[in-house]
């Protein structure tokens, strides 16, 4: 609460200031509300005083217009604060995120992600704006309330409050329990969040699998479960009515009974009495609100703890105090004895892994599927770190170079493929800022791309929709690679970039990447042999090892894992006289 305090709230102190000026302002007529019963009663019911009709009237018009410009004026800041708190704090939490490794995002659910930003934050904005409504208009009110009551009849007053001490402890077990039910609930929308995502976007695969009503059952399921966890939190929170409302009644059975004698006996006049009950009557919805504070206080304490641990969650992968800003010569990529684990796993990716890919020159990786090699590619730009070892651009280990100087002399084309939901041009262009539109024509033409989206219904400008489901494989990945084309970075890592072409576009592509690949540091991951027999060193790759290393006729010679593979390829070939049958060298991909 400290930290929320700290953090959100203190910015806008300035505001709530304001906002408990108009609270007190609704407080002091409530209280003037039910003090005016007294000449109500008195001196028009009692003494059949006429000249006070009038003013009386006017005086009770009067504070219920003050009463009501004070709760515009609070409920109008109060939603300020409110709102301006939960902008603020979902653009740190995405500012955070951003800074979040990777391996993060792979390890997240992406539906409990999205709940930090919805769920959580307006239930940390509901608690901040009952808390601080809660003690500045119906606290106040309450005690306005009860020193009407005490400038009446202080015994009669002590009378009425005797019994609400006895709802403390119940109430705040209340406010616990709610706290562990609500956590519980959330993580059950979060799951249900990921669900939801993951069979809309597989929706394909859901069909294709007939897999419909297993997952409409595991909706239900999870539907259920929060169905019956808001319940749960519904029935505790409700516990606190009954509780108030048998202490409010006995309340109002002592003063009617005492008061009553008191009035009987003349020792009190109706007005007070009457100005006791109304304040009495008045004060009963302010504080059964308090009541419900800590409920509601508990709820949203419990999203803050849940926000602030991811604020709090530092990026395994951070950059240098002072890092060096890389500036690349030749773009020498050494790995040097790298052992890498990724996180949950005991079983090593890579171990005492060493290769050299030499300067403006191309070197591939080849080996069997789950060898290691897009791991290998994963740690030059550090979407992970190594967990031994080191790897080093011209010299450099990559750990103590800056961040956006490491990103910016990278292009990648990865294995697999993300389309914004965005134009054709706008996705080209991602992470260019400012290309002109003839580089991005001139991208989409060098990726073999251009003609493609010529045929598109709007060319350049066709949305290619979440994940470009609108367009194939083959026709994403030359889009992936028109954009690393564009961004023209010194080093460039192509992970299976032409695994999806068909021949005819892949040799397109190819005469592309030559020309890409000139002069550049290039580590090139293909399945296709044939698309790597030119290159200057060809590294193998099985089970996180490079086993040998050398050009193709070297390896050849050899007569290791490289012939070997090349020799199925060759079988293959010679065996499938479709030009269609690719081989492969990873199996299954
Ligand atoms: N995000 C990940 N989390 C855990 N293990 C992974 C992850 N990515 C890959 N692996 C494991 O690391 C090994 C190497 O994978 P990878 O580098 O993708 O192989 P390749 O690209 O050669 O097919 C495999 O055993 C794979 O299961
Ligand atoms: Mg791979």
């Amino acid at each position: 609460m400290r930290r929320l305090a700290r953090e959100s709230i203190r910015p806008y102190w300035g505001w709530i200031v304001m906002a408990c000026v108009f609270m007190a302002l609704v407080a002091g007529t409530t209280g003037l509300s039910a003090y005016l019963m007294k000449p109500v009663i008195n001196e028009i019911f009692v003494d059949r005083n006429e000249a006070m009709l009038v003013p009386i009237a006017l005086a009770i018009f009067a504070t219920f217009v003050v009463k009501g410009v004070g709760n515009y004026g609070q409920s109008v800041t109060m939603s300020f604060v409110g709102q301006r708190i939960i902008t603020d704090v979902q653009h740190r939490l995405y500012a955070h995120i951003t800074t979040l490794e990777l391996g993060y995002f792979h390890a997240t659910p992406i539906g409990s992600l999205i709940t930090r930003f919805t769920v959580d934050i307006n239930m940390m904005r509901a608690a901040v704006s009952n808390v601080i409504t809660g003690f500045g208009k119906d606290a106040l009110s309450v005690v306005a309330l009860v020193y009407v009551m005490f400038a009446q009849d202080w015994k009669l007053a002590l009378i009425a409050f005797i019994v609400f001490p006895i709802a403390v402890v119940p109430i705040a077990r209340i406010g616990q329990r709610i706290r562990k039910v609500t956590a519980n609930t959330q993580e059950e929308l979060g799951q249900f969040a990921t669900i939801l995502e993951q069979t809309f976007q597989g929706a394909r695969v859901v069909k294709a699998y007939r897999m419909e009503e297993y997952e409409k059952s595991r909706v239900r399921t999870i539907a259920e479960r929060v169905f019956t966890l808001t319940m749960k939190a519904t029935r505790i929170r409700s516990v606190a009515s009954p509780i108030m409302e048998t202490l409010g009644g006995i309340a109002i059975v002592l003063v009617i009974l005492y008061g009553g004698f008191r009035v009987i006996d003349q020792a009190m006049d109706p007005g007070s009495f009457f100005a006791f009950i109304t304040a009495l009557l008045i004060a009963y919805e302010p504080v059964k609100r308090l009541a419900n504070l800590n409920t509601a206080l508990q709820e949203g304490l419990a999203s803050a703890d849940r926000v602030f641990a991811l604020l709090d969650r530092a990026p395994v992968v951070q950059e240098r105090a002072n890092p060096q800003t890389l500036d690349v010569q030749g773009g020498e990529i050494e790995f040097r004895n790298v052992a890498f684990t990724y996180d949950g796993t005991d079983q090593q990716a890579l171990n005492g892994l060493t290769l050299k890919a030499p300067a403006g020159k191309m070197a591939a990786l080849v080996g069997p599927s789950g060898a290691g090699k897009s791991t290998i590619l994963n740690l030059i730009p550090r979407f992970y770190d190594v967990t031994a070892g080191d790897v080093r651009i011209d010299g450099h280990d990559v750990r103590d170079v800056s961040f956006e100087s490491l990103r910016c002399a990278i292009g990648l084309v990865s294995q697999e493929i993300i389309l914004f939901d965005d134009t054709v041009r706008a996705n080209i262009a991602y992470g260019k800022q400012g290309a002109t539109e003839d580089e991005i024509v001139a991208a989409a033409k060098a990726a073999a791309a251009h003609d493609f989206i010529m045929d598109l219904p709007n060319g350049y400008d066709t949305e290619v929709g979440e994940r470009g489901v609108r367009i194939s494989g083959g026709q994403r990945q030359r889009l992936a690679i028109a954009r690393a084309m564009l961004k023209n970075a010194p080093i460039l890592l192509l992970d299976e970039a032409t695994s999806s072409l068909d021949t005819e576009s892949e040799r397109q592509v190819q005469g592309a990447l030559d020309r890409l690949t000139q002069n550049r540091t290039t580590l090139v991951i293909a399945h296709r042999l044939s698309t790597v027999m030119g290159a200057d060193v060809i590294h193998v790759v099985d089970r996180g090892r490079v086993v040998e290393s050398g050009n193709h006729g070297e390896l050849i010679a050899r007569n290791g894992l490289y012939a070997r593979l090349y020799a199925l390829q060759f079988a293959d070939e010679a065996q499938a006289n479709a030009p269609r049958h690719e081989p492969r060298v990873a199996a299954g991909e």
